[in-house]
């Protein structure tokens, strides 16, 4: 669980810590030095992250204790199954009772799922996936923030804007200094304790800067780092763990091996998962998933990209729409339909109902700025803000018009808020008290 607001140290077993929120009892990895029982922390992703004064963690824990336990009413009431609902659609109620006594889906389970059509039995779907995702999850939403650290990729993905095909587009890398001032904006000025930092695959930015920039932050600011650079190889991966990245976002983009060598020419999907399972050996958190809405990809296929997920042990589900980039081979490739990546976040909160927290993508929100809501109503308990400076925002052109892309920090966290408020969610990742 991804708490942001502090705990209290109830006692230590192993590498791990147990913390205290309100009664409810948490485990997270130490890394830190000195900790006693008694002292408050924060803990996020299942690593203690920083530790906060008495007198901090008690102001904030008392703006947070009402508000904690209304939310969580608010949450329960909303999140009840229609029993109108579970008496007309007995498959699919059949299957979220499989979910709630911890079975697993078939992968014919899941693609029955995704398959389905009728709007009665797909409105009883998203409700059993919110019905599910509260009884895991309770009410947590976490909210990560990223920074978009350059655009520079040497790679030819078929559907990216960024690719290094574009010819058509600027390219920026910001400096270190950037870095650290956009990311001390991001944990001090907006209360972020956990920061994705992004970017292509970028030739010119040597792996000894990288453990440079990732030290230091991890040295000043005290914040949970995933990185995501595309693929780096197992010898960076472990330089940048030890640097204090503790999490690593990296999609297979497709479980399907042709299809992912048509999209990425001269890589294959052996090497990307290696790379993912690799990364997850060395103990990194992985945020990993699929594009969906590709050409030729079938629900039989998405349902083994959301197997694919589960077996690579993933902490956080990243599956989103296509979007045709304009100067890119898949330009006229039409995007999908918001209701099937709803549909398809559903059926992967089934699949992977106690494991994963499924995130709300922005390119979700790109296709309908309305679906960040869908989602989380749909089994998602997620999203990302976009940390990246504004004036670089716009550059990072993955694909065009990007949800956020000239919304200052501020305001997406005050519409993030108001959203998750009026659900009864926590938005657990941010430190309420600093708004
Ligand atoms: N549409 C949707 N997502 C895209 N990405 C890159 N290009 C596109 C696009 N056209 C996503 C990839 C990658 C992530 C960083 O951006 O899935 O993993």
């Amino acid at each position: 669980m991804c708490y942001a607001i502090p705990g209290r140290i109830k006692g230590f077993e192993g590498k791990f810590v147990l913390v205290d929120y309100f009664g409810e009892e948490r485990k997270a990895i130490n890394e830190l030095k000195g900790l006693h029982a008694g002292d408050y922390v924060y803990a996020q992703g299942g690593f203690v992250i920083t530790r906060v004064s008495a007198k901090e963690a008690e102001a904030t824990l008392s703006t947070w204790k009402d508000l904690f336990f209304e939310l969580q009413e608010i949450d329960k009431e909303g999140s009840k199954l229609s029993p109108w609902g579970g008496a007309r659609y007995t498959k699919v109620r059949d299957l979220k009772d499989k979910v709630v006594t911890g079975e697993k889906l078939t992968r014919e389970e899941t693609k029955y799922l995704l398959d389905i059509k009728d709007t009665g039995e797909l409105d009883f779907l998203l409700n059993a996936a919110n019905y599910i995702r509260q009884r895991h999850h309770s009410n947590s939403c976490c909210v990560h923030g990223i920074v978009e650290i350059s655009n520079y990729c040497a790679e030819g993905c078929g559907y990216c804007g960024i690719s290094c095909l574009n010819t058509g587009l600027k390219r920026y890398r910001m400096s270190a200094d950037e870095i650290f001032e956009a990311v001390r904006s991001a944990v001090e000025d907006h209360g972020f304790k956990a920061l994705v930092l992004q970017s292509g695959e970028d030739p010119s930015r040597t792996i000894d800067e990288l453990v440079f920039i990732i030290s230091e932050i991890k040295r000043r600011f005290g914040v949970l780092i995933f990185i995501s650079f595309g693929e780096v190889g197992k010898s960076a991966l472990s330089r940048l763990y030890e640097a204090g990245a503790r999490g690593v976002l990296l999609r297979f983009e497709t479980s399907d091996a042709d299809l992912f060598a048509r999209l990425h020419p001269g890589s294959t999907l052996e090497a990307r998962l290696a790379e993912i399972r690799h990364a997850n050996e060395l103990g990194y958190l992985i945020i990993t998933g699929a594009l969906i809405g590709l050409p030729g990809q079938t629900s039989e296929m998405i349902a083994r990209d959301i197997e694919l997920a589960g077996e690579l042990n993933v902490e956080m589900l990243s599956m989103g729409p296509f979007l045709p980039h304009p100067l890119t081979p898949m330009a006229n490739v039409p995007a999908p339909s918001v209701a099937g990546i709803v549909k398809a976040l559903a059926a992967a909160r089934f699949a992977l109902s106690s494991q994963v927290k499924t995130l709300v993508t922005t390119g979700l929100e790109t296709l309908a700025p309305e679906a960040r809501r869908e989602a989380l109503m749909a089994g998602a308990n997620s999203v990302m803000l976009n940390v990246t400076p504004l004036e670089r925002r716009a550059l990072y052109e993955i694909y065009p018009g990007r949800a956020h892309q000239d919304d200052a920090i501020q305001t997406q966290i005050t519409d993030t808020i108001t959203l998750l408020e009026g659900l009864g969610r926590a938005p657990t990742d941010l430190s309420i008290g600093k708004q």
